[in-house]
């Protein structure tokens, strides 16, 4: 452990990890699996995955049966999620390399070439800060062209998201403090984070009346390529 990551607030998210997709199976029933298998097909061609937060690893075992080909790094907080994901890639775990690290204070390695990241309900888990941070860390080491899956809670500016929305996040973050010693209260404004790091949005499916969201982003080939159209500004 670094001294730095010895002065982070502690996490532990190690006792959910065999509760987890039940936990989520009882509150959102197959939405959130939705939300993260939105771009799945897209993602075939994929080679270097880092996924970051997977959890149990739901979404990593997906990814390596429908791509033969990718390898992924999957770095999580908790321990006992990353056994859980490994167990759960079954016979793609030779194609998973797992580090426990809390994502707030890891640098990616240089030389990984990563043509991949996946965030799925975890940048909510971070501050705006920490997002921002992260990204212009992951910007610093990634080549144009690099896609970042990700899937998040959103609370949309109607009245379902007034009504609804809302207290349903605020809910889980009141939940996710108690069981896990989580401090973030709010959802960080991380697409603003992204954009800044360089990324562009490129699609965006919504789930549950926009309650989730699932998003393609990318690192354009130059700053001012317009995504929807591939010209150069
Ligand atoms: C809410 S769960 C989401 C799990 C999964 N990605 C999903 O789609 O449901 C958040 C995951 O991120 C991990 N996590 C939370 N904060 C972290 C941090 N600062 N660094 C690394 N992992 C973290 C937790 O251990 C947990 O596995």
């Amino acid at each position: 452990m670094t001294d730095q990551e010895s002065e982070t607030p502690k996490l532990n998210f190690d006792r959910l990890a065999g509760l987890y997709r039940w936990m989520e199976w009882l509150s959102f029933g197959p939405y959130l699996d939705r939300c993260r298998r939105a771009f799945l097909p897209e993602l075939a061609d994929a080679r270097r995955a880092l996924v970051l937060g997977d959890g149990d690893g739901r979404f990593t075992a997906a990814l390596l049966k429908r791509n033969a080909a990718v390898c992924v790094d999957a770095i999580d907080v908790s321990e006992a999620m990353l056994e859980s994901l490994k167990f759960r890639a079954g016979a793609g775990a030779v194609r998973v390399r797992t580090q426990a690290r809390d994502v707030r204070v890891w640098t990616p390695r240089e030389e990984a070439e990563y043509d991949l990241i996946v965030t799925h309900f975890f940048l909510d888990c971070l501050t705006a800060d920490d997002v921002r941070r992260l990204a212009e860390r992951l910007r610093a080491n990634l080549q144009p062209g690099v896609r970042w899956v990700i899937s998040e809670f959103a609370i949309p500016h109607n009245a379902f998201g007034r009504w609804v929305a809302r207290p349903v996040v605020s809910f889980l973050y009141w939940a996710f403090r108690v069981l896990t010693g989580l401090q973030v209260e709010r959802l960080p404004d991380w697409q603003s984070a992204l954009q800044a790091a360089g990324f562009q949005r490129a699609t965006e499916r919504r789930f549950l009346r926009g309650l989730l969201t699932s998003q393609l982003w990318v690192l354009p080939q130059s700053p001012n390529q317009d995504l929807a159209t591939g010209v150069r500004l």
